[in-house]
């Protein structure tokens, strides 16, 4: 998506050249851009998590979970953000990423609001893109962002920058570019249920590997952990991009792509699951593609290695047949679940939080 098309009712008109600007910027140079010193000051990509920033945040996420089991501390921790209002900007279908920020905030106090469908909104009556981001930072302290267009948040929290009521943007899944809280999620799952952690394993991501955000971030986030595998399984036509491809290559990740999904199933520690997505087909592209030999069944548990764990972003179609649910190995449910503390974790930590939660024993 062209940045001159993201759109709110009409095209971005002032500042549109600003945004092309930072856009065509290096990401190195954006993520200076959306930091605060250590802290993030937006969450729009997997390639602003670095390794200490991780291990903070699944740290931050353990103790909000433990805090949280009484009612002592959870009403302790829901007192820390009651000052705090967040919206929900979530113009594409969602239900566990929607209701685990929700609840998330509500976890830390926070009260919130939520537009999920902009044809409610002035946007109707023709207000630019900058003018309904501006009104929506004028009333709350945190926007979350789901949205169809790749560059929507991104472009909000350039606009948001110029402002003087700057508010923290996360990305909560941006078209089929990046779905950073996800591989967040993610990746607290699989450092808390492989055995000896993320470093030496083998990840493999299965599906539409093309359009699907979440292995698009996880991939990325993978540059992190030392001595990762990937096997990125898919159809021909639902390939990683180049992009992504070359993002591991620089960053020394060994990767090999295949359809052979049975053949691989047997080397992965985590085997990580995806649906076709689509909803981004141009014209029923999806239908051609035979998904068939992609689908976790039963049958193959045999050849998943004992210790390891099934995920998938969900939700699921028929990627992983019902049957396989309980199976020991089968973490989707766990891993849907800590999308709780995870983005409870990470909007702490943007305001501001982590000492003073980590000072109260849980
Ligand atoms: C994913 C998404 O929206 O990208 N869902 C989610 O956030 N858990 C995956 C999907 O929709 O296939």
């Amino acid at each position: 998506m062209n940045a001159s098309q993201t759109t709110m009712g009409g095209p971005a008109k002032s500042g549109l050249a600003a945004f092309e600007t930072f856009h065509a910027l290096p990401i190195a140079d954006k993520i200076a851009f959306l930091s605060r010193g250590r802290e993030l000051a937006h969450c729009l990509f997997a390639e602003q998590f670095d390794k200490p920033l991780l291990e903070r945040l699944i740290r931050l996420s353990d103790h909000l979970r433990a805090l949280t089991k009484t009612k002592e501390g959870d009403d302790y921790v829901a007192s820390l953000l009651s000052n705090k209002r967040a919206m929900l900007y979530f113009s594409q279908p969602s239900t566990r990423t929607f209701l685990s920020f929700q609840n998330a905030c509500h976890i830390l106090g926070m009260k919130t609001c939520e537009i999920r469908d902009p044809r409610t909104s002035s946007q109707m009556k023709g207000e630019t893109f900058e003018d309904s981001i501006r009104t929506f930072a004028s009333y709350v302290d945190l926007i979350i962002i789901r949205h169809v267009e790749n560059n929507f948040a991104e472009h909000a929290a350039r606009v948001l920058h110029d402002t003087h009521r700057p508010v923290p943007i996360i990305n909560a899944g941006a078209g089929t570019f990046q779905h950073p809280t996800q591989a967040l999620l993610d990746v607290y799952t699989m450092n808390r249920y492989l055995d000896g952690g993320i470093d030496g394993k083998t990840l493999m991501l299965v599906g539409d590997l093309k359009r699907g955000r979440t292995v698009r971030s996880l991939a990325l986030m993978m540059r992190l952990y030392r001595g990762v595998r990937l096997l990125l399984v898919s159809p021909p036509q639902f390939r990683m991009q180049p992009d992504v491809l070359a993002a591991l290559e620089k960053g020394g990740v060994r990767y090999e792509e295949t359809s052979d999904f049975a053949g691989a199933l047997s080397e992965a520690d985590t085997v990580y699951m995806t649906r076709v997505q689509d909803e981004h087909d141009v014209a029923g592209e999806s239908s051609a593609v035979n998904i068939a030999s992609f689908v976790l069944r039963p049958e193959h548990l045999a050849r998943v290695k004992p210790k390891a764990i099934i995920l998938h972003p969900l939700p699921r179609r028929d990627e992983i047949d019902p049957r396989v649910d309980a199976d020991p190995r089968a973490a989707y449910w766990r891993q849907e679940r800590n999308g709780l503390w995870t983005r409870a974790a990470l909007m702490a930590m943007m305001f501001g939080l982590e000492k003073t939660l980590l000072e109260r024993r849980a």
